[in-house]
């Protein structure tokens, strides 16, 4: 797999030419753990689930596991046959769009790549959930019977819709003559329900921000179809919030995290799902997404407290003195970027360690914040324009 890094960005500051892109212990923000390398164990799928020990019926969805998690499942995912198709429909409540296919814009087909690059990640981890909760895997029992079954149930739910997203993504790039995106393999850091669950809401949360910048792309580049599919994308984004309300909520939390939510951009999700998730060079076509992978941004202070208070990142440099000329910008809900002078940069074992500024009694920086480290300082008009400037992101904040 190639990595379409900002070069240039990184030979000015003396960032660390090679960093890897899958999981690196306690370097990101999704890894507090290493995956634990188990092969896959079971397959499960296709018919009802027979061996739960306690009653509880994940009905006819599709089971597996393994870290790290390879596809295909029992019923084909990635490809669908239409009979396949029918199965999960019933599971995920409803169809993909029956209208005709939309014909795009190369930008917009970038879109649905990462579309499909993203829900085959997010296949794989609930599959894996699944197979965790429904089998009782230390970490992911729950007590409660009822509960059980309604963690179920929404997983079941939750892991066909996502199916039909990525199938749906990668039928857009077929009917536009662009290869489908094929499946890579994923490490997943989550060892028990609680932490699975914020994850999945971290996750989702930088989906949903993503998506609004499908949806302006779009808007912005004028095909004839463009306009069309931006209901459908908004469709999907208030979908994706119903999944974060519910793991919100599962974990203690109000469901709706801010009035407005975190916008994000289509480098920082490409990003965040390559340096936290995908196995490195497991991806048999990610070359044809065409969007850069930045350097890690290791957020250290976690969890962050709704206060105001400087907070500590670290980069992998290749150079012994400390980058220099560099920002830290913070992008949360709707509002300007904010960007904070770096202070304190201490080089150590080829990690920089510095610290910025979180204003977050000014702004009410609750829910998910965006940190990214960039070669200036703006000032910037949005996340995208935050991502023009990035040499390492995104540093994932999650507050109350
Ligand atoms: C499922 O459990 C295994 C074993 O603890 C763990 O490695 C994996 O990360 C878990 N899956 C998820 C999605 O949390
Ligand atoms: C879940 O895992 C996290 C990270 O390892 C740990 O801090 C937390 O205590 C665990 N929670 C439970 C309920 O075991």
């Amino acid at each position: 797999m190639s990595t379409k890094r900002i070069a240039i960005g990184a030979a000015m500051v003396g960032l660390a030419a090679a960093t890897p892109m899958a999981v690196r212990r306690g370097e990101a923000p999704w890894s507090s753990q290493s995956a634990s390398g188990v092969a896959p164990t079971s397959i499960v799928g296709g018919r009802p689930f027979q061996s739960v020990p306690s009653g509880a019926s994940a009905g006819g969805a599709q089971i597996k596991s393994g870290n790290p998690f390879s596809f295909p499942l029992d019923n084909g995912f990635p490809t669908l046959s239409d009979d396949a198709i029918k199965v999960v429909n019933v599971l995920a409540h409803g169809t993909e769009p029956n209208g005709p296919p939309p014909t795009l814009q190369e930008d917009d087909l970038t879109s649905f790549q990462l579309i499909a690059f993203n829900e085959i990640f997010e296949v794989a981890f609930f599959t894996d959930l699944l197979f965790n909760v429904t089998t009782d895997v230390d970490g992911f029992t729950i007590e409660d019977l009822k509960l059980r079954q309604t963690v179920i149930d929404a997983l079941v739910a939750i892991q066909a819709q996502e199916e039909l997203h990525a199938d749906n993504a990668n039928a857009v790039l077929s009917n536009n003559h662009k290869d489908p995106i094929l499946p890579c393999q994923y490490q997943f850091p989550t060892t028990n329900l609680s932490t699975a669950l914020d994850l999945a809401a971290t996750f989702t949360d930088v989906v949903m921000g993503t998506l609004q910048d499908v949806q302006l792309h779009l808007a912005l580049n004028n095909a004839a179809d463009g306009p069309n599919v931006v209901p459908i994308i908004g469709s999907v984004i208030g979908q994706e919030g119903e999944q974060t309300g519910f793991f919100r909520n599962f974990n203690g939390k109000i469901p709706s995290a801010k009035p407005f939510l975190t916008r994000s951009s289509r480098e920082f999700a490409f990003s965040a799902l390559n340096q936290n998730f995908v196995v490195k060079n497991s991806c048999p076509n990610i070359d044809t997404i065409k969007l850069p992978i930045f350097l890690p941004l290791t957020v250290n202070t976690m969890p962050v407290q709704p206060k105001n208070q400087l907070i500590s990142f670290s980069v992998v440099v290749d150079k012994p003195a400390p980058p220099t000329g560099l920002s830290l910008v913070l992008i949360n809900g709707q509002n300007v970027p904010i960007v904070e002078e770096v202070q304190n940069a201490v080089v150590r074992d080829g990690v920089a360690t510095f610290q910025a500024n979180f204003p977050h009694d000014e702004y009410v920086l609750d829910g998910l914040t965006i940190a990214a480290l960039t070669k200036s300082a703006g000032p910037f008009a949005s996340a995208e324009d935050v991502a023009k400037a990035t040499i390492a992101g995104p540093g994932l904040i999650e507050v109350n």
